[in-house]
């Protein structure tokens, strides 16, 4: 595991974009792993402004210009699956995962919305709507490259304290803090499901390469707990220390428990 200190949020989504870019360039990125959560914003916004669409820098004018095309080529034709959703809220609600993911990833990154997935908390059959999304993920070849936030809780996804290791996608129960923390982006904290779809932290293990985001001091706890505590289910980001490539990108304040 790589741990990188950055200055600020900002400077995490520039390196985390340059990454992005360069595994583009390279063709070892075509199925991306996206996360909701505030943390991965300013990587969506750093790579946006690579775009030239977007008033990026002019990349033909640019010596880097054919790895830069190619990257952007690459990104246009990525398929991305979301790591979770909460069950009941309807995708065209602006707090449910699919309206966070249409916005913040598939519009500002121009993807093509029909290869941008995000697990169904609306089905009749939701135990059968995670084994087809698990299918899905396999189907595509498998995630190349994950991002992720960190809960409070020390949760990964939606996957809460006591989650097994070896998880695939299927519906949990919301920690009482996650609503808690979650109850910014509804109208009061008692609409905040229950409920949620989450992939496993055994699907999540499976992506070739984890990209971690953390920044402020509140996350400064989880992250030190993940990072430097003990491999256990009651923090289930302590998983990342088991993967082969994981890069922890912090700010000071996230760092300073460390
Ligand atoms: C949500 C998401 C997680 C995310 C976490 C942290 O609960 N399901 O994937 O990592 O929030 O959110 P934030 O980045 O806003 O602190």
């Amino acid at each position: 595991m790589q741990i990188m200190i950055l200055p600020d949020s900002a400077a995490i989504g520039v390196w985390a974009a340059g990454h992005i870019m360069r595994r583009l360039a390279d063709r070892r990125l075509r199925v991306l792993g996206v996360a909701t959560g505030s943390s991965p914003l300013p990587v969506y916004d750093a790579l946006a402004l690579r775009l030239p669409r977007s008033g990026g820098r002019n990349v033909r004018a640019d010596p880097e210009s054919d790895k830069d095309a190619r990257a952007e080529a690459s990104l246009r034709s990525l398929t991305a699956f979301a790591l979770d959703e909460y069950v009941g809220i309807s995708p065209d609600r602006p707090e449910s995962y699919h309206a966070v993911i249409r916005g913040e990833v598939t519009e500002k990154l121009g993807l093509d919305p029909a290869r941008v997935h995000v697990p169904d908390g609306t089905a009749g059959d939701l135990e059968k709507a995670c084994r087809e999304y698990e299918q899905l993920i396999a189907e595509a070849g498998g995630v190349d490259l994950q991002i992720l936030g960190i809960g409070a809780t020390g949760h990964l996804g939606f996957n809460e304290p006591s989650s097994s290791f070896s998880s695939r996608t299927r519906v949990k129960t919301l920690a009482p803090q996650t609503r808690r923390d979650n109850a910014r982006f509804f109208a009061s904290e008692e609409q905040v499901p229950l409920h949620c779809v989450t992939q496993g932290l055994g699907t999540i293990m499976e992506a070739s390469e984890l990209l971690l985001v953390a920044y402020g001091e509140h996350k400064a706890p989880a992250v030190a707990r993940a990072v430097e505590g003990p491999l256990t289910s009651m923090c289930p980001a302590s998983i990342i220390q088991w993967h082969q490539d994981a890069v922890v990108l912090l700010d000071e304040a996230a760092a300073s428990q460390l």
